[in-house]
Parts: C-alpha cells; structure tokens; sequence
C-alpha cells in the first residue's frame, strides 16, 4: 500500500524568525516649522501618536502637524537613548542639516519595476515571508518563482516600485487578477509591501496613489485587498486609503501557531452598474 501523500507541515510559532529590536532616535516637524527630537521602539505607531495627538508628546501637540523630518536606526534602546539627548542638544542650524541631508537621501521616487528587481522584491518580501502573518505564504520564494509572480502581475496591470536615493527598495504595490474567470476580468487583488525600516512614512500612500488610478484608467472596476487579520497598520493605512471592510474569511490560515482570519478591503473603482469596456492589459514585462 503506498502511504498518503501530505501537504505542508503547520508552521509552528518557533518558525517565526525573531526580528531584531527596533529603536530609533528621530525629528518631526512641527507646522511652526521647529523640530521635535524623540526616540521609539516602533516608528510608524509613534509617528502615528505625533500626527493624531493621541499619546504623541505634549511638544508636538501644541505645535501642530507633524511630519517626519529626520530617522536613525540605533543598535538597542539605550544607544536611542543617547542618541535623542544628543539631537536635542544641537542647535537648530545642526538640526536642520541632519534634516536636510536625511530629506535628500531618503527622497522616495516611484518607477515601474523591471524583472531584474526580482532579488531586491524577493527579500523585501521574503522578510514578511519569515516574520509575520501579514502573507500566508511559509516559505520564501525562489528568484525563479519571484521572477514568475512578477511577470504575472505585470501582464495585469503596473508593478510599482519606491526606492529611496540610494536606489535602496522602500516598498513594492501590483495588481493581479481576483479570479480566472471571465466575469471576474474587472476586479483586481491588490498587494503592497514596504521595507519594516519605511512602514509609516507615506511610502504605501505614495505607492496606492499611483497604482490606483493607473488601474482606474485601465478600466478595472474593483479593487481588492486580503488583510490577514490581525494586522492593524494595513486595516488602518486600507480604510485610510478608502477602502471598506467587506467580510472576513473566518480561521482562514495557520501560520506562526495560530489561527488567521483574512478579511477582505473593498474599492469601488468604477461605481455603477454599466457595461465595463475591455480592460487594457499593459505589454510584455521590461527585463
Ligand atoms: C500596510 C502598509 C503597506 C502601509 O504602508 P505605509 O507606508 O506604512 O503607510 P503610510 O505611511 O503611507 O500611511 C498612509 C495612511 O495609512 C494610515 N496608517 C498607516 N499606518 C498606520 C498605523 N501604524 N497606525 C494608524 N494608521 C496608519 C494613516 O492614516 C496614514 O496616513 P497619515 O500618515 O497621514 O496619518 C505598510 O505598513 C506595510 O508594508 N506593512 C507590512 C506589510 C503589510 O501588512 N502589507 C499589507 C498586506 S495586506
């Protein structure tokens, strides 16, 4: 008798890579134009706290919107530490130069991706991939099965990518078919990633502003995100970018040791009930 083929393992929470501690020195500005020095151990959300003046600091509450003006990755959280008490230390020229020079290097532009981005999307990716619930996916994938994917993904609409002045890979956004079917052809599934060192500094938004209405003028009429539940920066940067809530798949997906729901983030592109035209898919992929 042979033995019953199986499919893969449960991923186990000690499959999860443990991700180095975050810590970070930074300056916000303020709308009166002076600059706020902090430090945090999660940027986005502190960033967050500064903007909505909900456990932001007192500073920056009385001054108004902020916007992140400088960021350094420190080694833990008492080089942070330091490293805050020095910025708060220099005076305003230093401060506006470090500011300066950080606005400069950290500019984001966006370009349609070539297929030779796949190493630099694989490992941007493949970090979700061995950390977090945010893809179902366990493994991450080879160069050839990357190389696949984007190809796929830019036969139905752009792929994007953001990169900094460097040329360093801030964060990717593409569209691929929601179903085969032909009555699904207007409705397209939408992913986005951003390097953990960029999440919540504008490159998602800048990424969605673009992809959105190149698909628009492509002539898809839906746009679909999967939001594996919980992740509340993509429920949170999904409802932002106006998309509604339209069900959740239940206990959907096992990954990391535990049970996933995946909810489902809904743009009406096209509203209405006409005949949608053809879409126009774009042309092969650039190598
Ligand atoms: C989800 C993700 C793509 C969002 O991109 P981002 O660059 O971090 O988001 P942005 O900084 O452009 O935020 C745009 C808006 O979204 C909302 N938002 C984003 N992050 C948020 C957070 N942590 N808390 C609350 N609101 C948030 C805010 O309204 C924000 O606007 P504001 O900065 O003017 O307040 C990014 O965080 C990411 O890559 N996360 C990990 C991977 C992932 O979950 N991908 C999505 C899979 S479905």
């Amino acid at each position: 008798m042979t033995a019953p083929r199986l499919g893969p393992a449960p991923s186990a929470l000690a499959d999860r890579l443990p991700a180095p501690p975050a810590a970070w020195a930074y300056m916000v500005r303020c709308a009166d134009g002076s600059l706020y020095s902090g430090w945090t151990n999660d940027l986005a959300r502190r960033l967050h706290a500064h903007k909505t003046g909900r456990g932001g600091a007192k500073y920056t509450h009385g001054h108004g919107a902020v916007k992140l003006a400088y960021a350094e990755r420190c080694a833990d959280r008492s080089a942070a530490l330091r490293r805050e008490a020095a910025l708060k230390k220099l005076d305003k020229a230093a401060k506006e130069a470090l500011a300066a020079a950080w606005q400069r290097d950290h500019a984001v532009t966006l370009r349609p991706a070539a297929l030779s981005d796949a190493p630099a999307v694989n490992a941007l990716y493949g970090w979700y991939v061995t950390h977090s619930t945010a893809t179902f996916q366990y493994k991450v994938p080879t160069l050839e099965e990357q190389r696949a994917s984007m190809a796929a993904a830019m036969a139905a609409a752009p792929f994007l990518v953001a990169q900094d002045a460097s040329g360093r890979l801030c964060g990717y956004a593409c569209a691929h078919p929601w179903h085969t079917r032909e009555a699904y052809a207007w409705d397209a599934e939408l992913t986005i990633y951003c390097d953990p060192d960029c999440v919540g500094q504008g490159v998602g938004a800048k990424l969605y502003g673009a992809l959105i209405p190149a698909l628009r003028e492509q002539g898809y009429c839906n746009a679909v995100a999967l939001v594996a539940h919980p992740n509340p920066e993509s429920e949170a940067f999904h409802r932002a970018m106006g998309f509604r809530k339209v069900g959740t798949e239940p206990r959907t997906g096992y990954k990391f040791g535990t049970w996933l729901d995946l909810q489902y983030w809904w743009l009406d592109l096209r509203p209405g009930n006409d005949a949608p035209a053809p879409v126009r898919l774009p042309g092969r992929p650039q190598e």
